[in-house]
């Protein structure tokens, strides 16, 4: 049985149809935030997993990882490492690049935010096509941390990003068509 918490999270999330293109379906946490309990539920769930597990790091990827991964953090008692688009961070980094349907993205990360042998979790509002948490894994793993898992709020399960994250885990509260 689905805990009663997932369907209200799931109705808290607005689909806007055509956006940023024709023919995606977007999926709009804003209005996940604006329902207190929808977004307190949605922190617990993930932190209710994830304590007493060991993590002493959550990574968070730009954006709206940068929304659900803090709170997690500091419930667990771990840091938040901010996983950034390009030339965003001021330190040294260490960066990685992943395909989009045209051309390359990059994520970086500032170099010494992690130590080796650190266990984290990799936190976004949504999982794709995976090419951003691939590269989110594979940046953290470069730096010898070990990926816990990766979670999301919401998993497009037909776009199959879940195979292109290899070994590491995936844990979603809301599957979207
Ligand atoms: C979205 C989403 C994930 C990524 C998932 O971010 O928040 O980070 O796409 O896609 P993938 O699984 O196909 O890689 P977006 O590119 O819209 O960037 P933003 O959060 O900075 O707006």
């Amino acid at each position: 049985v689905q805990d009663p918490r997932i369907a209200k999270i799931a109705s808290s999330i607005r689909v806007i149809p055509d956006f940023p293109k024709p023919g995606i379906m977007f999926q709009d946490i804003t209005t996940l935030l604006l329902d207190t309990e929808a977004f307190k539920d949605t922190i617990a769930l993930f932190v209710d997993r994830y304590k007493d597990k060991g993590i002493s790091v959550v990574a968070g990827v730009e954006a709206r990882g940068f929304i659900f991964g803090p709170p997690i953090a500091l419930a667990i008692g771990a840091k938040f490492v901010p996983m950034r688009k390009p030339k965003k961070l001021p330190g040294k980094v260490i960066s990685e690049e992943y395909s989009l349907e045209y051309g390359t993205d990059t994520i970086e990360m500032h170099v010494g935010a992690v130590e080796p042998g650190e266990r984290a979790i990799i936190i976004d509002d949504l999982i794709a096509t995976g090419g951003t948490l691939a590269a989110a894994i594979r940046l953290l793993e470069r730096v010898g941390v070990k990926i816990v898992e990766c979670a999301c709020v919401i998993e497009l399960p037909e776009l199959k990003g879940k195979e292109k994250l290899g070994e590491t885990s995936l844990f979603v509260l809301v599957k979207s068509a």
